[in-house]
């Protein structure tokens, strides 16, 4: 199992910050930088500048490397908003493929798609761009991603999805037709920005989408202050230690300061870089 926090490529040059990231994590995700908006600014002009300064990071501290997030609905470049149909859709894949293909062997796990499903009690897809090029656009960025890296895992990442409820029960119902299929998915993301703490079935949702196989990993944890927050960070972690396939928590940041969107105090180390009772 790994322990991870989210970093920002501007922030590695603070030596309290790769202080503790040096001292109290062995995985790192880029929180913006390996975005579409970030990676591929003009259509089929790639900058890996800051994704690589993080990439650079892990490898020299010896850390493994989430990858985040090959396609979202959010922070798309404007040239791939305005884009619909076949165009859209050829141009996802294609950043599916240069992405991934350039990252090949040095990503643990790949988000190969964020936030794909509707909030509420539909179950079903959120509507975006993407989601309006085909049903199967899902499956077709999965099968790009293990082209272009057969070695990562690849993850499917949502939020409001760490209890059973319609939202959650939706993806799981993808994850099992795409294992029927053989759609390649090794894993599903629980973002985890716990708001009220985890709800009393976290545990049984982490099984049960590791009964079906697949890896499951808490990729965005973050817990306000307050009642219970250190309480609220045992319990995850507890539930993770007990799901034989849950192997990594990722927090969504290594400290207070600077987290987003600013306010909460919701990780483990203070404004100055203590560790808190969490
Ligand atoms: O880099 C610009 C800077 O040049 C400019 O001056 C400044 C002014 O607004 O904005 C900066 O960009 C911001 C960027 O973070 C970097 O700090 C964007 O405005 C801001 O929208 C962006 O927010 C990110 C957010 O995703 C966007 O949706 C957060 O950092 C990032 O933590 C957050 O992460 C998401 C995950 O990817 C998916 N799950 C939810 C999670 C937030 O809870």
């Amino acid at each position: 199992r790994y322990f991870g926090a989210a970093v920002a490529a501007g922030k590695l040059g603070d030596s309290v910050y790769t202080g503790i990231l040096d001292r109290e994590f062995n995985s790192v995700t880029a929180e913006n930088e390996m975005k579409w908006d970030a990676t591929e600014p003009q259509q089929n002009q790639f900058n890996f500048t800051n994704a690589d300064r993080i990439a650079n990071y892990a490898a020299a501290n010896g850390k493994l490397l989430r990858g985040h997030t090959l396609l979202w609905h959010s922070q798309q470049p404007g040239w791939a908003q305005a884009l619909s149909g076949t165009a859209l859709r050829n141009a996802a894949i294609n950043h599916v493929t240069r992405v991934a293909g350039q990252y090949r062997g040095r990503i643990h796990s790949w988000d190969v798609v964020n936030e794909a499903f509707a909030d509420g009690t539909s179950g079903g897809r959120r509507d975006s761009n993407l989601q309006r090029t085909g049903n199967d656009w899902i499956e077709a960025a999965f099968r790009a991603a293990r082209a272009a890296d057969p070695a990562a895992k690849l993850c499917y990442n949502d939020y409001n999805t760490d209890g059973i409820n319609a939202k959650s029960t939706g993806i799981y119902t993808m994850v099992r037709d795409f294992k029927a299929r053989g759609v390649p998915i090794d894993c599903v993301g629980l973002q985890s920005h716990l708001t009220n703490g985890p709800p009393g079935d976290y545990q049984a949702n982490l099984q049960r989408f590791a009964n079906l196989g697949v890896d499951v990993q808490i990729t965005e944890l973050d817990i306000p202050q307050g009642s219970n927050q250190a309480k609220a960070y045992a319990h995850v972690t507890r539930a993770c230690l007990a799901a034989a396939r849950c192997n990594g928590i990722t927090a969504w940041g290594a400290r207070d300061s600077g987290y987003w969107p600013g306010n909460g105090n919701p990780l483990l180390f203070d404004r100055s870089g203590n560790k808190k009772a969490a």
